[in-house]
């Protein structure tokens, strides 16, 4: 069976440990990066790839707009790319920044599902899987979160809605918290100050502690999904969100 992996946000994190153990399993690998060199430095071998910024307007309405996935019998969408801009209350935050993250974590996973969905229903012999990469900031406020909170629980509702109006027989959607992973985020995350994150201390300590997952861990679970799915062995989750933390 050929399979196909999209990934945005290849090139680091979370992306990238999906995108080397998707690679492992079988997938052919189809990458999404706002940065053309990162993308051609990656170590993971493509059969195709395209230079986005998904927090901008023109390259969301661009992106994927020629895929044909009719050599695939299976497609997996994983809309992964974030940001959390700008970290800070409310009464500070720039309208501007937090435009670019309202299209980037909100908007741009709900119009790349679009042309994704399109596609799988213009190639009859191919099914399609979609994972949207959200966070527990869409179901819970986070100080100094603003922007961050918003655009994924504007993510979520979206993804809520594709849900009850896809044909299941053809594409299903889920969305995945991958928990506190150890990337760059997180990293953004710890540099915040108190006066702009209050809760700042808590993500200090899961790092002391050496508490946080590797990328490699919701990669993996996404692997053992798709896998198991494949064996008759679990049913994609379709219409829900899966949490990883603590798992
Ligand atoms: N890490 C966590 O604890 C955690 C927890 C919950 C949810 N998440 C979610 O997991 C996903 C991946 O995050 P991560 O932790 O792996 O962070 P990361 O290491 O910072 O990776 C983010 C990826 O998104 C890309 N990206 C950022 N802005 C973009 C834009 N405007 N257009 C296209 N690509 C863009 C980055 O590209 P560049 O390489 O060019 O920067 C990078 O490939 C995000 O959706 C995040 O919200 C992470």
């Amino acid at each position: 069976m050929k399979k196909l992996a999209i990934i945005t946000g290849i090139t680091a994190g979370i992306g990238l440990a999906t995108a080397r153990a998707l690679a492992d399993d079988g997938f052919e690998i189809y990458g999404i990066a706002r940065n053309a060199e990162k993308l051609g430095a990656l170590d993971v071998a493509m059969v195709g790839s395209e230079v986005c910024d998904l927090a901008v307007e023109a390259d969301v309405k661009g992106c994927l707009s020629d895929l044909d996935l009719r050599p695939w019998s299976l497609a997996v969408l994983v809309n992964n790319a974030g940001g959390l801009d700008p970290i800070g209350r409310f009464d500070h935050i720039d309208l501007g920044v937090t435009n670019h993250t309202m299209m980037l974590n909100g908007l741009a996973p709900i119009f790349v599902s679009k042309r994704f969905y399109s596609a799988v229903l213009a190639a009859p012999g191919c099914t399609g899987r979609i994972v949207q990469i959200t966070s527990g900031a869409a179901l819970r406020p986070i100080a100094g979160w603003t922007s961050y909170c918003m655009s994924k629980a504007a993510m979520w509702m979206g993804t809520q809605v594709m849900a009850e109006e896809m044909d299941v027989a053809r594409c299903q959607v889920m969305a995945l918290s991958p928990g506190v992973v150890a990337t760059a985020m997180q990293a953004q995350i710890r540099n915040a100050t108190e006066a702009t994150m209050p809760g700042v201390a808590w993500f200090r300590q899961m790092a002391a502690d050496d508490k946080l997952a590797t990328p490699a861990a919701p990669a993996s679970w996404l692997r053992a999904l798709l896998r198991d799915e494949a064996a008759g062995r679990r049913a994609f989750p379709h219409g829900e969100s899966v949490d990883l933390f603590g798992s």
